[in-house]
Protein backbone atom coordinates (compact mmCIF):
# COMPACT_ATOMS: atom_id res chain seq x y z
CA UNK A 1 0.00 0.00 0.00
CA UNK A 2 1.39 3.52 -0.64
CA UNK A 3 2.39 5.51 2.19
CA UNK A 4 0.04 8.24 2.64
CA UNK A 5 1.45 11.59 1.75
CA UNK A 6 1.97 13.13 5.40
CA UNK A 7 -0.65 15.91 6.38
CA UNK A 8 1.46 19.60 6.43
CA UNK A 9 4.06 20.58 9.16
CA UNK A 10 3.00 19.05 12.46
CA UNK A 11 2.88 21.53 15.78
CA UNK A 12 6.21 22.10 17.47
CA UNK A 13 6.46 22.62 21.33
CA UNK A 14 5.48 25.87 21.04
CA UNK A 15 2.21 24.85 20.03
CA UNK A 16 2.99 26.56 16.39
CA UNK A 17 3.42 24.98 12.86
CA UNK A 18 6.57 23.29 12.19
CA UNK A 19 8.01 24.43 9.33
CA UNK A 20 8.52 21.53 6.44
CA UNK A 21 12.48 21.25 5.63
CA UNK A 22 12.86 21.18 2.11
CA UNK A 23 15.29 20.74 -0.48
CA UNK A 24 14.11 22.42 -4.14
CA UNK A 25 15.79 20.89 -7.56
CA UNK A 26 15.24 22.71 -10.20
CA UNK A 27 16.59 23.97 -13.60
CA UNK A 28 16.58 28.02 -13.58
CA UNK A 29 14.02 28.43 -15.85
CA UNK A 30 11.83 31.57 -15.22
CA UNK A 31 9.00 29.58 -13.12
CA UNK A 32 12.09 27.94 -11.17
CA UNK A 33 13.46 31.30 -10.28
CA UNK A 34 9.73 32.19 -8.51
CA UNK A 35 10.08 28.88 -7.19
CA UNK A 36 13.03 29.87 -5.04
CA UNK A 37 11.45 33.35 -4.09
CA UNK A 38 8.26 31.56 -2.53
CA UNK A 39 9.99 28.87 -0.86
CA UNK A 40 12.86 31.38 1.00
CA UNK A 41 9.86 34.18 1.73
CA UNK A 42 7.14 31.64 3.28
CA UNK A 43 6.75 30.60 6.98
CA UNK A 44 5.47 27.22 6.75
CA UNK A 45 8.93 25.94 4.71
CA UNK A 46 12.85 26.02 5.91
CA UNK A 47 14.88 26.05 2.62
CA UNK A 48 17.91 23.19 3.93
CA UNK A 49 19.71 23.87 -0.01
CA UNK A 50 19.04 24.04 -3.62
CA UNK A 51 20.20 21.16 -6.30
CA UNK A 52 20.77 22.20 -9.67
CA UNK A 53 19.92 19.48 -12.87
CA UNK A 54 20.59 20.25 -16.82
CA UNK A 55 16.92 20.82 -18.09
CA UNK A 56 16.05 24.19 -19.35
CA UNK A 57 19.32 25.10 -20.03
CA UNK A 58 22.47 23.30 -19.62
CA UNK A 59 23.86 22.79 -15.80
CA UNK A 60 26.38 25.63 -15.72
CA UNK A 61 23.65 27.96 -16.77
CA UNK A 62 20.86 26.35 -14.48
CA UNK A 63 23.69 26.62 -10.96
CA UNK A 64 24.74 29.77 -11.79
CA UNK A 65 20.96 31.24 -12.41
CA UNK A 66 20.09 29.54 -8.91
CA UNK A 67 23.12 31.15 -7.58
CA UNK A 68 22.09 34.96 -9.26
CA UNK A 69 18.28 34.45 -7.88
CA UNK A 70 20.15 33.60 -4.06
CA UNK A 71 22.63 36.61 -4.59
CA UNK A 72 19.58 38.58 -5.76
CA UNK A 73 17.80 37.70 -2.45
CA UNK A 74 20.16 38.24 0.10
CA UNK A 75 20.22 34.07 0.83
CA UNK A 76 23.80 32.93 0.01
CA UNK A 77 23.52 30.77 3.47
CA UNK A 78 21.31 28.69 0.96
CA UNK A 79 24.10 26.04 -0.60
CA UNK A 80 23.91 24.65 -3.81
CA UNK A 81 24.33 21.63 -5.12
CA UNK A 82 25.31 21.43 -9.33
CA UNK A 83 24.11 17.28 -10.77
CA UNK A 84 23.94 16.21 -13.29
CA UNK A 85 24.56 17.44 -16.92
CA UNK A 86 22.24 15.03 -18.69
CA UNK A 87 19.49 12.31 -18.57
CA UNK A 88 20.60 9.26 -17.44
CA UNK A 89 20.56 7.52 -20.57
CA UNK A 90 19.33 10.06 -23.17
CA UNK A 91 21.00 13.08 -24.44
CA UNK A 92 20.06 16.77 -23.15
CA UNK A 93 17.78 18.86 -25.17
CA UNK A 94 17.32 22.23 -23.85
CA UNK A 95 14.55 24.48 -23.91
CA UNK A 96 15.59 27.43 -24.87
CA UNK A 97 12.85 28.11 -27.05
CA UNK A 98 10.91 29.16 -23.65
CA UNK A 99 13.74 30.41 -21.08
CA UNK A 100 16.39 31.60 -23.79
CA UNK A 101 19.74 30.19 -24.09
CA UNK A 102 20.77 31.29 -20.77
CA UNK A 103 17.83 29.86 -19.16
CA UNK A 104 17.10 33.04 -17.44
CA UNK A 105 16.87 35.75 -20.24
CA UNK A 106 15.18 39.04 -20.07
CA UNK A 107 16.65 40.53 -16.81
CA UNK A 108 20.09 42.00 -15.51
CA UNK A 109 21.03 39.60 -12.87
CA UNK A 110 23.45 39.75 -10.33
CA UNK A 111 26.83 37.99 -10.55
CA UNK A 112 26.76 35.11 -8.41
CA UNK A 113 28.20 36.11 -4.53
CA UNK A 114 28.44 32.66 -3.74
CA UNK A 115 30.48 28.99 -5.18
CA UNK A 116 28.59 26.18 -5.21
CA UNK A 117 28.81 22.88 -2.58
CA UNK A 118 31.99 21.14 -3.88
CA UNK A 119 30.34 17.65 -3.44
CA UNK A 120 27.52 18.18 -5.97
CA UNK A 121 24.42 17.37 -5.68
CA UNK A 122 23.66 14.11 -4.99
CA UNK A 123 26.23 14.64 -1.90
CA UNK A 124 24.47 17.61 -0.96
CA UNK A 125 21.15 15.87 -0.25
CA UNK A 126 22.87 12.93 1.50
CA UNK A 127 24.63 15.60 3.51
CA UNK A 128 21.25 17.73 4.55
CA UNK A 129 19.01 14.83 4.48
CA UNK A 130 21.36 12.74 7.21
CA UNK A 131 22.03 15.65 9.41
CA UNK A 132 18.55 17.14 9.63
CA UNK A 133 16.52 16.14 12.61
CA UNK A 134 13.31 15.28 10.79
CA UNK A 135 12.63 13.72 7.53
CA UNK A 136 12.58 16.19 4.39
CA UNK A 137 10.68 16.66 1.61
CA UNK A 138 12.47 17.06 -1.71
CA UNK A 139 10.48 19.57 -4.59
CA UNK A 140 11.73 18.52 -7.43
CA UNK A 141 10.83 21.04 -10.67
CA UNK A 142 13.27 19.88 -13.08
CA UNK A 143 14.07 16.92 -15.14
CA UNK A 144 14.60 13.88 -11.96
CA UNK A 145 18.03 13.12 -13.20
CA UNK A 146 19.22 14.44 -9.38
CA UNK A 147 16.31 12.63 -7.09
CA UNK A 148 17.04 8.75 -9.14
CA UNK A 149 21.02 9.22 -8.71
CA UNK A 150 20.67 10.52 -4.86
CA UNK A 151 17.67 7.03 -4.59
CA UNK A 152 20.37 4.80 -6.29
CA UNK A 153 23.02 5.90 -4.32
CA UNK A 154 21.96 6.54 -0.71
CA UNK A 155 18.92 3.81 -0.61
CA UNK A 156 19.16 3.92 3.47
CA UNK A 157 18.53 7.61 3.40
CA UNK A 158 15.55 7.15 1.57
CA UNK A 159 12.87 6.71 4.25
CA UNK A 160 14.38 10.10 5.64
CA UNK A 161 12.79 11.55 2.79
CA UNK A 162 9.01 12.84 4.00
CA UNK A 163 7.45 13.44 0.44
CA UNK A 164 8.45 14.05 -3.18
CA UNK A 165 5.90 16.91 -4.39
CA UNK A 166 7.27 17.13 -8.40
CA UNK A 167 6.46 19.71 -11.18
CA UNK A 168 6.02 17.61 -13.70
CA UNK A 169 3.70 15.30 -15.92
CA UNK A 170 0.18 15.46 -16.67
CA UNK A 171 -3.28 13.78 -17.00
CA UNK A 172 -4.29 14.41 -20.08
CA UNK A 173 -1.73 16.89 -22.09
CA UNK A 174 2.12 17.51 -22.97
CA UNK A 175 3.98 20.99 -23.78
CA UNK A 176 7.09 19.26 -25.45
CA UNK A 177 5.74 16.71 -27.57
CA UNK A 178 1.49 16.19 -27.39
CA UNK A 179 2.25 13.52 -25.41
CA UNK A 180 4.70 14.39 -22.82
CA UNK A 181 5.24 17.07 -20.50
CA UNK A 182 8.67 18.46 -20.11
CA UNK A 183 10.47 17.34 -17.32
CA UNK A 184 9.11 13.93 -17.09
CA UNK A 185 10.24 13.86 -20.84
CA UNK A 186 13.64 15.02 -20.59
CA UNK A 187 14.74 11.69 -18.23
CA UNK A 188 11.84 9.57 -18.37
CA UNK A 189 14.01 6.57 -17.12
CA UNK A 190 14.51 8.81 -13.87
CA UNK A 191 10.80 9.66 -13.39
CA UNK A 192 9.92 5.90 -13.75
CA UNK A 193 12.84 5.47 -10.83
CA UNK A 194 11.14 8.08 -8.74
CA UNK A 195 7.93 7.00 -9.33
CA UNK A 196 8.31 3.77 -8.13
CA UNK A 197 10.61 4.83 -4.94
CA UNK A 198 7.47 4.06 -2.42
CA UNK A 199 7.88 7.09 -1.16
CA UNK A 200 5.04 9.75 -0.86
CA UNK A 201 4.63 11.20 -4.38
CA UNK A 202 2.60 14.34 -5.51
CA UNK A 203 2.53 14.92 -9.27
CA UNK A 204 2.12 18.40 -10.12
CA UNK A 205 0.96 18.30 -13.78
CA UNK A 206 0.30 20.51 -16.50
CA UNK A 207 -3.36 20.27 -16.05
CA UNK A 208 -3.07 21.87 -12.67
CA UNK A 209 -0.41 24.43 -13.88
CA UNK A 210 -1.81 25.36 -16.86
CA UNK A 211 -4.79 26.68 -14.12
CA UNK A 212 -2.19 29.03 -12.72
CA UNK A 213 -1.51 31.64 -15.17
CA UNK A 214 0.50 35.01 -13.88
CA UNK A 215 -0.69 37.71 -16.18
CA UNK A 216 1.50 40.62 -17.35
CA UNK A 217 -0.75 42.82 -15.20
CA UNK A 218 0.22 40.61 -12.28
CA UNK A 219 3.94 41.34 -13.59
CA UNK A 220 3.49 44.85 -13.93
CA UNK A 221 2.20 44.86 -9.95
CA UNK A 222 5.63 43.57 -9.22
CA UNK A 223 7.39 46.11 -11.40
CA UNK A 224 5.09 49.30 -9.00
CA UNK A 225 6.64 47.23 -5.44
CA UNK A 226 10.00 49.88 -6.75
CA UNK A 227 12.32 47.15 -5.77
CA UNK A 228 15.24 45.45 -7.49
CA UNK A 229 13.70 42.12 -7.08
CA UNK A 230 10.42 43.63 -8.21
CA UNK A 231 11.47 44.89 -11.36
CA UNK A 232 14.09 42.05 -12.12
CA UNK A 233 10.87 39.82 -12.04
CA UNK A 234 9.06 42.03 -13.66
CA UNK A 235 11.22 41.65 -16.67
CA UNK A 236 11.91 37.96 -16.44
CA UNK A 237 8.00 37.27 -17.00
CA UNK A 238 7.51 39.55 -19.48
CA UNK A 239 10.12 37.96 -21.07
CA UNK A 240 8.47 34.34 -20.17
CA UNK A 241 5.47 35.41 -21.39
CA UNK A 242 6.06 35.50 -24.93
CA UNK A 243 6.49 31.67 -25.57
CA UNK A 244 3.16 31.28 -23.92
CA UNK A 245 1.37 34.20 -25.73
CA UNK A 246 2.90 32.45 -29.27
CA UNK A 247 2.25 29.06 -28.93
CA UNK A 248 -1.20 29.58 -26.45
CA UNK A 249 -2.46 33.11 -27.05
CA UNK A 250 -2.25 33.36 -23.36
CA UNK A 251 -1.98 37.04 -21.42
CA UNK A 252 0.51 35.34 -18.88
CA UNK A 253 2.60 32.45 -18.10
CA UNK A 254 1.59 29.13 -15.97
CA UNK A 255 4.05 29.24 -12.97
CA UNK A 256 4.76 25.52 -12.93
CA UNK A 257 7.23 25.53 -10.50
CA UNK A 258 6.24 27.50 -8.14
CA UNK A 259 2.90 25.34 -7.86
CA UNK A 260 4.38 22.03 -6.11
CA UNK A 261 6.30 24.44 -3.95
CA UNK A 262 2.81 26.37 -3.25
CA UNK A 263 1.32 22.59 -2.32
CA UNK A 264 4.17 22.13 0.30
CA UNK A 265 2.94 25.10 1.95
CA UNK A 266 -0.09 23.34 2.68
CA UNK A 267 -2.65 26.33 2.34
CA UNK A 268 -4.80 24.35 0.76
CA UNK A 269 -4.30 26.02 -2.63
CA UNK A 270 -3.99 22.67 -4.79
CA UNK A 271 -6.25 19.71 -4.83
CA UNK A 272 -5.41 16.49 -5.34
CA UNK A 273 -6.45 13.09 -6.09
CA UNK A 274 -4.81 9.33 -5.79
CA UNK A 275 -3.86 7.71 -8.75
CA UNK A 276 -1.56 4.98 -10.38
CA UNK A 277 1.13 6.92 -12.58
CA UNK A 278 3.46 5.14 -14.82
CA UNK A 279 5.95 6.86 -16.74
CA UNK A 280 6.33 6.09 -20.69
CA UNK A 281 9.86 5.43 -21.25
CA UNK A 282 9.65 3.75 -24.80
CA UNK A 283 10.37 5.78 -28.36
CA UNK A 284 10.06 9.32 -29.01
CA UNK A 285 6.50 9.05 -29.87
CA UNK A 286 5.37 7.83 -26.23
CA UNK A 287 8.54 9.13 -24.31
CA UNK A 288 7.77 10.64 -21.02
CA UNK A 289 3.87 9.90 -21.08
CA UNK A 290 2.96 10.22 -17.33
CA UNK A 291 -0.10 7.39 -17.65
CA UNK A 292 -2.56 8.36 -15.03
CA UNK A 293 -5.43 6.56 -13.55
CA UNK A 294 -7.34 7.86 -10.52
CA UNK A 295 -7.71 5.61 -7.79
CA UNK A 296 -11.21 6.14 -5.96
CA UNK A 297 -10.57 5.40 -2.23
CA UNK A 298 -12.90 2.54 -2.75
CA UNK A 299 -11.00 0.72 -5.47
CA UNK A 300 -7.57 1.16 -3.96
CA UNK A 301 -7.77 -2.97 -2.97
CA UNK A 302 -7.91 -3.90 -6.90
CA UNK A 303 -5.37 -0.81 -7.92
CA UNK A 304 -2.71 0.95 -5.35
CA UNK A 305 -2.13 4.10 -6.26
CA UNK A 306 1.87 5.28 -6.00
CA UNK A 307 0.85 8.98 -5.75
CA UNK A 308 -1.57 12.21 -5.17
CA UNK A 309 -2.09 13.85 -8.54
CA UNK A 310 -3.31 17.88 -8.81
CA UNK A 311 -6.30 19.05 -10.11
CA UNK A 312 -7.13 22.06 -8.85
CA UNK A 313 -5.69 25.34 -7.89
CA UNK A 314 -6.98 28.45 -6.44
CA UNK A 315 -5.41 30.87 -8.64
CA UNK A 316 -6.34 34.19 -7.01
CA UNK A 317 -4.89 33.03 -4.10
CA UNK A 318 -2.00 31.39 -5.82
CA UNK A 319 -1.19 34.82 -7.50
CA UNK A 320 -1.42 36.72 -4.19
CA UNK A 321 1.22 34.05 -2.70
CA UNK A 322 3.46 35.06 -5.45
CA UNK A 323 2.98 38.97 -5.63
CA UNK A 324 3.70 38.56 -1.84
CA UNK A 325 6.60 36.69 -2.04
CA UNK A 326 8.45 38.94 -4.86
CA UNK A 327 7.38 41.82 -2.12
CA UNK A 328 9.64 40.03 0.81
CA UNK A 329 12.62 40.94 -0.82
CA UNK A 330 14.92 44.24 -2.02
O1 LIG B 1 6.98 21.67 -18.26
C1 LIG B 1 7.26 22.70 -17.34
C2 LIG B 1 8.52 22.40 -16.60
O2 LIG B 1 9.61 22.33 -17.51
C3 LIG B 1 8.90 23.51 -15.59
O3 LIG B 1 9.61 22.94 -14.53
C4 LIG B 1 9.81 24.40 -16.40
O4 LIG B 1 10.73 25.11 -15.57
C5 LIG B 1 10.53 23.39 -17.22
O5 LIG B 1 11.60 22.86 -16.44
CA1 LIG C 1 11.81 23.78 -13.96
Amino acid sequence: MRPVVPAGPAADAAGGRRRTAIILDCDPGHDDALAMLLALARPEVRLLGVTTVAGNATLAHTTRNALAVLTLAGRTDIPVGAGADRPLRRSLQVADHVHGESGLEGAELPVPAIDPWPEGAVELMAHLIGASSEAVTLVPVGPLTNVAMFLDAYPTLAGRIAHICVMGGAIGEGNITPAAEFNIWQDPEAAARVFASGRPVTMIGLDVTHQALFTLADAERLRSLATRTGAVFADLLRYFARFHADRYGWEGSPIHDAVAVAHVLDLGLVETRSARVEVETGDESSRGRTIVELVDPADQERLAPNAEVGVRIDRERFVELLVAAVAAFP
